[in-house]
């Protein structure tokens, strides 16, 4: 008997979480994808070709080659929702909701619900599944840098992360599933390989709490809330060229964070929060043979050799004339899946956020879209969030999920 994994989604990573579930002789792998033809031509090809992901070999070793079949591609949930013990949905963010919806009524209540990437997708999981909403695992980011080379056919992983932080909560968090005997968390490193490796942090909130989407959010308000809306003749770097005061922007905005993650402990001690850290000390375990200047956060963020040479994503408007490209996913997704979250979590527990409301105030503008309104998460926007309000989860209970 098969442990049934179910990959929602029809994009790259979709693809290679897929071909790397299907290479495994005691899982069986589906695929549903909503979107678009995909399911039509990723079962097309599966009839004459197998499903290869390509991974290429770093420090000039060779690239390797798996090749798998899923066992079904369809975009139609109730022939393959139902029996899965473990669904891990593989799309951008804001296609969480819609996966949920069309998982819902086939769902086994004691399945395991996975997002990757997936910081907040926890609330939208307890949103819409409800009671039905066992075990929720969520993954920081995306563990590969990939690309489909061929629709449905072969697509290939670049690089993977050294390590994802991952949490789980649920009954199922640390149960032995499927006939591999794993619990979930081992499971899918059992699925990934020796890369990444993925650490547990406690509550999913710390996912959501720690760095990256509010690193981008306020280096792209430090770099051009000031602009006048001239188009530059060089395109500026994105972590080099922060400067002090946004440095300064940075670490408080981190500082933020803490506040809630105190404010959050104080109410509720036995949730753990305990990884969530201040962004230099992010910095600190992540990149720590990267950096050559550890002395601050600016000297940090301009000699971290991961981040040399990562420029701003610019628009040019005519030949060697650049604007900043502001419906980029450092603020297109950012904001929706990062600061929004944040600040309607700090909202249901009580705690003011004034660095959050101005930078927050400042994106929504430049996206054209209404979260933060008259002090309060209740724009018309927020339901394309992945923040509480947008679910209707009100107290912080809801929020944490007991
Ligand atoms: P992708 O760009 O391949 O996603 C496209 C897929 O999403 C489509 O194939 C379709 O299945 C689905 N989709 C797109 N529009 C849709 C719509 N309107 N309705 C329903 N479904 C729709 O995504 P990818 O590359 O797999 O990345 C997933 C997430 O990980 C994204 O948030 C991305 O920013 C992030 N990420 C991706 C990296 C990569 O190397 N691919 C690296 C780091 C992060």
């Amino acid at each position: 008997d098969k442990f049934q994994v179910l990959v929602c989604g029809g994009g790259n990573g979709a693809h290679v979480m897929a071909g790397l579930a299907a290479a495994k002789p005691d899982i069986e792998a589906r695929v549903l994808t909503l979107f678009a033809d995909e399911a039509d031509q990723w079962s097309e090809s599966l009839k004459t070709n197998d499903l290869t992901v390509l991974v290429k070999g770093s420090d000039g070793q060779p690239d390797t080659a798996i090749k798998s079949k899923p066992s079904m591609v369809s975009k139609k949930p109730e022939e393959v929702v139902p029996g899965c013990k473990m669904i891990i949905i593989v799309v951008p963010a804001f296609a969480h909701n819609l996966y949920l919806e069309a998982i819902k009524p086939y769902v086994d209540p004691k399945c395991i619900i996975l997002g990757v990437p997936g910081p907040s997708f926890d609330h939208a999981v307890r949103g819409i599944l409800g009671e039905k909403a066992d075990t929720v695992f969520i993954f920081e980011t995306l563990p590969w840098a990939c690309r489909i080379k061929e629709y449905g056919k072969e697509v290939e992983v670049l690089g993977s992360k050294e390590t994802v932080l991952v949490a789980i909560q649920g009954s199922l968090s640390t149960a032995p599933i499927g006939p591999m005997g794993k619990s979930p968390v081992e499971t899918l490193q059992y699925v990934l390989g020796a890369a990444p490796v993925l650490h547990l942090a406690g509550h999913p909130l710390c996912i959501t709490l720690m760095a990256t989407p509010t690193l981008h959010s306020a280096i792209m308000y430090g770099t051009w809330t000031n602009w006048d809306g001239k188009p530059l003749d060089k395109i500026p770097l994105f972590y080099q060229g922060v400067n002090e005061t946004t440095a300064q922007l940075i670490s408080d905005l981190s500082d933020e964070n803490l506040k809630v993650t105190k404010g959050i402990k104080r109410k509720r001690p036995d949730v753990d929060l305990s990884q969530v850290k201040h962004v230099y000390d992010w910095f600190m375990t992540r990149y720590t043979n990267d950096v050559q200047d550890k002395s601050s956060l600016k000297t940090v963020l301009q000699t971290n050799n991961a981040y040399a040479g990562l420029k701003h994503s610019m628009l040019e408007v005519e030949p060697g004339k650049f604007v900043p490209d502001f419906s980029h996913r450092y603020i297109s997704e950012d904001i929706p899946f990062g600061l929004v979250v944040t600040r309607g979590v700090a909202e249901v527990a009580g705690i003011e956020t004034p660095i959050m409301d101005k930078i927050l105030l400042w994106a929504q503008e430049k996206l054209g879209k209404e979260f933060l309104v008259n002090g309060k998460m209740q724009g018309k926007d927020i339901y394309s969030t992945q923040c509480p309000q947008a679910y209707g989860l009100k107290t912080l209970d809801e929020v944490l999920g007991h």
